[in-house]
């Protein structure tokens, strides 16, 4: 979904140019320490999973927009950048609140990003979002469909402990210990370590002296996952089949969640690693935007590679185009590729 700016070159530099000092936590966690050994340290931070949760010193969004502004019912918006710092006010005429964003949640290269807002020591989740499709304000998805009835609701969610562990949880690293919440250890983005465990041990084991195998235990390569291990480790983020399943949501909304959407396809196999996540999408590396980049996935199973599995008679390219079509998610101003890969029928229901 992205190009390459500015802000990778920057970063990239950054990596490279930095003295080798003592390493913090956060350089622990992320890809500092790995990139000399493995070439996934040089683009996994710069894909929209590595970026989830942005400060807002280095938010492009914010800088690109030193002034937003907005109106939602009787309720006016403005977003308002100091040096490196932003500001969220609202106010009915009368009343103003106003806050500092702590996060943006959402790469700035992706669908959207919403804000966190903190006041007297408590974090609100802004009722406002920026929409890359709008390149302006909308309301925050899952807000409701209702005007907010006052003037602090107008301004934001208060969040319970729960839903910080729960947004922090997906969108950077370390924020979590258990049920505990360690904001103050959070590092921005999905970091190495949250997908691949024991990654302190390693990288202890490597410089020598700990006397342990340098791939410790917990470090497996997550190489072998069949479809199912791969929908359920992905799942934890994107949802797993059972999350959506048991929440009963059958609507157009539930395209964002691809493991559920995945397994309804005819051609999910839970045994079979071709039609895992990993097959399609490297982690490590920024989503393909060609149809064409996907044919050889398909033509992995069709066309010979599985018993069963069919010729197709229109087309002999961009499969995708036609059988993962884009849905626009309710709200959300973005339209998701449907993973239940299907012959799309005009006017068909969506099927859920
Ligand atoms: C000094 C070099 C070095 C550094 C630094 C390093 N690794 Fe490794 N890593 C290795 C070696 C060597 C292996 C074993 C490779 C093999 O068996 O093919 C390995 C294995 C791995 C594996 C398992 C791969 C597999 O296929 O089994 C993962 C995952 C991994 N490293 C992640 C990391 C992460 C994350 C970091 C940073 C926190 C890191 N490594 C830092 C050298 C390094
Ligand atoms: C720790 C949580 C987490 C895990 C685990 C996770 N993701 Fe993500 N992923 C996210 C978040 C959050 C976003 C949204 C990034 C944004 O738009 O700001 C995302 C976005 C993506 C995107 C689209 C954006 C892009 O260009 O990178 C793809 C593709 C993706 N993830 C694939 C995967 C796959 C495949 C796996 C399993 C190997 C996986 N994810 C595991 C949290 C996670
Ligand atoms: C279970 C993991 C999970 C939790 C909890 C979670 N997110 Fe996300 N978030 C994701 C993933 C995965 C994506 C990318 C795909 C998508 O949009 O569904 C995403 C995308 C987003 C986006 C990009 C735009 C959009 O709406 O798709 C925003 C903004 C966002 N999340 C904000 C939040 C906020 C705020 C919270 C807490 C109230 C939160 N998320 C909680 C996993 C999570
Ligand atoms: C969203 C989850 C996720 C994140 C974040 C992530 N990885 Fe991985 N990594 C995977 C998965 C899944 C595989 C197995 C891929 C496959 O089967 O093709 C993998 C495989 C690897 C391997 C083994 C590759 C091989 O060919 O054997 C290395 C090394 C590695 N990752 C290093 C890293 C480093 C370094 C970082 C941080 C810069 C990182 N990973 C971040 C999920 C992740
Ligand atoms: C057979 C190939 C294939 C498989 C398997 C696959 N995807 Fe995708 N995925 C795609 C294509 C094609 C796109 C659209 C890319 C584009 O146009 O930007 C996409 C896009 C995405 C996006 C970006 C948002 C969206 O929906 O457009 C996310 C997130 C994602 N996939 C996650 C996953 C996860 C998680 C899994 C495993 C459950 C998975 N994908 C399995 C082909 C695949
Ligand atoms: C793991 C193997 C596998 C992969 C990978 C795979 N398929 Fe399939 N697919 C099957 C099987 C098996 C069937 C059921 C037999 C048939 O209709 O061909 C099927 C069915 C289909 C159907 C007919 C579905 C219906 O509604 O009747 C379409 C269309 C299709 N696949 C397209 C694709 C496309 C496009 C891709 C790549 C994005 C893909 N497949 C990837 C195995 C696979
Ligand atoms: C221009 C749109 C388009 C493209 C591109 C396309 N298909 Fe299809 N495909 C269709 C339509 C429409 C049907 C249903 C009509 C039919 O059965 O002949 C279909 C049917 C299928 C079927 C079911 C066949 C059967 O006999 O039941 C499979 C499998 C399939 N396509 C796979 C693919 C694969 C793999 C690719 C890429 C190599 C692909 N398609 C490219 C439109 C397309």
């Amino acid at each position: 979904m992205t190009k390459p700016g500015t802000f990778q070159l920057f970063g990239l530099l950054l990596l490279f140019v930095a003295p080798a000092t003592a390493l913090t936590q956060a350089d622990k966690s992320g890809a500092k320490p790995c990139a000399e050994c493995h070439a996934q340290a040089l683009s996994q931070p710069f894909t929209d999973m590595g970026r989830a949760l942005e400060t807002v010193e280095l938010c492009r969004v914010l800088i690109d927009h030193p002034m937003l502004t907005a109106m939602y019912g009787r309720y006016s918006y403005r977003i308002e950048r100091t040096g490196d710092q932003s500001t969220y006010s609202v106010t009915d005429g009368t009343a103003t609140i106003t806050m500092p964003i702590r996060w943006a949640l959402g790469a700035s290269s992706a669908m959207g990003q919403t804000y966190i807002l903190e006041k007297d020591g408590e974090l609100y989740e802004s009722r406002m979002s920026w929409y890359r499709e709008l390149n302006a304000l909308g309301p925050t998805l899952g807000g409701g469909n209702t005007l907010p009835a006052n003037l602090q609701e107008a301004a934001g969610r208060l969040m319970s402990r729960d839903d910080k562990l729960r947004c922090f949880g997906c969108h950077a690293t370390n924020a979590a210990q258990g049920k505990n919440l360690t904001l103050e250890k959070l590092v921005p983005g999905v970091q190495c370590s949250h997908c691949h465990e024991a990654t302190e041990a390693h990288l202890a084991a490597i410089s020598g002296n700990s006397g342990k195998p340098a791939v410790p235990a917990g470090l497996q390569s997550l190489h072998n996952m069949t479809a199912e291990q791969a929908a359920n480790f992905c799942g934890r983020c994107h949802r797993t089949w059972a999350e959506v399943a048991i929440q009963g949501n059958f609507s157009v909304s539930n395209v964002r969640f691809q493991p559920y959407r995945l397994t309804g396809s005819k051609c999910y196999d839970p045994d079979d690693a071709r039609i895992g996540c990993p097959a399609c999408h490297d982690p490590h590396r920024e989503v393909s935007a060609h149809p064409a980049d996907y044919d050889a996935k398909c033509k992995a199973c069709h066309g010979g590679g599985k018993a069963g599995a069919k010729n197709c008679r229109i087309a002999k390219k961009e499969c995708v185009t036609c059988h993962m079509p884009k849905m626009e998610l309710p709200g959300g101003h973005y339209k998701f590729s449907d993973h239940r890969i299907r012959i799309v029928k005009a006017n068909e229901p969506y099927p859920g």
